[in-house]
């Protein structure tokens, strides 16, 4: 089966390193498909070169977030990052294996920032409906998992951050069967819930009940993922000495 990993990204100093450390991740994993989604309002040239040059199987599109919905720095009022990015490559896999008997294959949206392991791929390969495993370095713990029974059925979350949440899963701790995704065309990412930590369960409530989540990584008794954050480089010495070029791809 292959793998259809959806990324969203958007310009920044940091975001070249990003999808460098991401491409060698990826190209060490077998029928891997990566679809990156620029938050632009036209794909780039830094983000086009990359992607050439790695020789990974990729589709590079663009949707700009419009202004209404992005964070204003100076607001601590939380707007959702990289939704319609995600959709747009939702609506790419509808489109190109809508009609065609569709590949084996599973979907994982993986942010540009954080940190994957090999053998999370190998674990998700095999999806029936959606697979789940525990996230390191989200909600403020360690790692956030999963509660299963003795007979290994999911039957809710360790989580600190709101464990009311019908879904309270990171992005990163999920994979949805590429058949399921064809088979519910309505299944988005909802942007009307900006509620933190809603983003997840506003997909998986159209896809699948708690019940059907197949846990992965050994039982949920291991972390295949962590959600870094790449600090913010200091650039404050920027423009002042005459020798750095501002044409200069970093
Ligand atoms: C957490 C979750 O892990 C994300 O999956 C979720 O989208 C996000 O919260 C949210 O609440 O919206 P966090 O590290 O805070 O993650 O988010 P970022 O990594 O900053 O952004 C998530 C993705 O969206 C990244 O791939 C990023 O490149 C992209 N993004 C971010 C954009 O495409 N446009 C933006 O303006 C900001
Ligand atoms: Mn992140």
């Amino acid at each position: 089966p292959s793998i259809f990993v959806i990324t969203p990204t958007y310009s920044r100093p940091v975001q070249k390193a990003e999808l460098t450390r991401l491409a060698n991740t990826f190209l060490h994993v077998q029928n891997l498909h990566w679809v990156v989604v620029e938050d632009a309002p036209r794909r780039t040239n830094l983000v086009s070169n990359l992607l050439e040059k790695t020789g990974i199987n990729f589709t590079h599109l663009n949707v700009e977030t419009p202004k209404s919905l992005k964070n204003p720095s100076w607001l601590p009022s939380h707007k959702p990052r990289g939704t319609l990015q995600r959709n747009l490559g939702l609506h790419w896999l509808r489109e190109n294996f809508g009609t065609t008997p569709p590949p084996e294959g599973v979907v994982y949206f993986a942010d540009d920032d954080n940190t994957y392991s090999l053998e999370l791929f190998e674990e998700m390969r095999y999806t029936k409906k959606v697979s789940v495993w525990p996230v390191a370095f989200a909600g403020g713990l360690r790692y956030e998992s999963l509660k299963l029974s003795p007979a290994g059925k999911v039957v809710g979350w360790k989580v600190a951050y709101d464990p009311k949440r019908p879904f309270a899963i990171d992005m990163a701790g999920f994979a949805i069967s590429l058949r399921l995704i064809l088979e519910k065309p309505q299944a988005t990412f909802k942007l009307d819930r900006v509620k933190p930590g809603y983003q997840e369960t506003s997909i998986l409530q159209d896809l699948v009940t708690m019940d059907e989540l197949e846990p992965r990584a050994a039982n949920c008794t291991k972390v295949l993922v962590w959600h870094t954050r790449t600090e913010k480089p200091g650039l404050g010495n920027e423009g002042k000495y005459g020798f750095t070029d501002p044409r200069m791809e970093v």
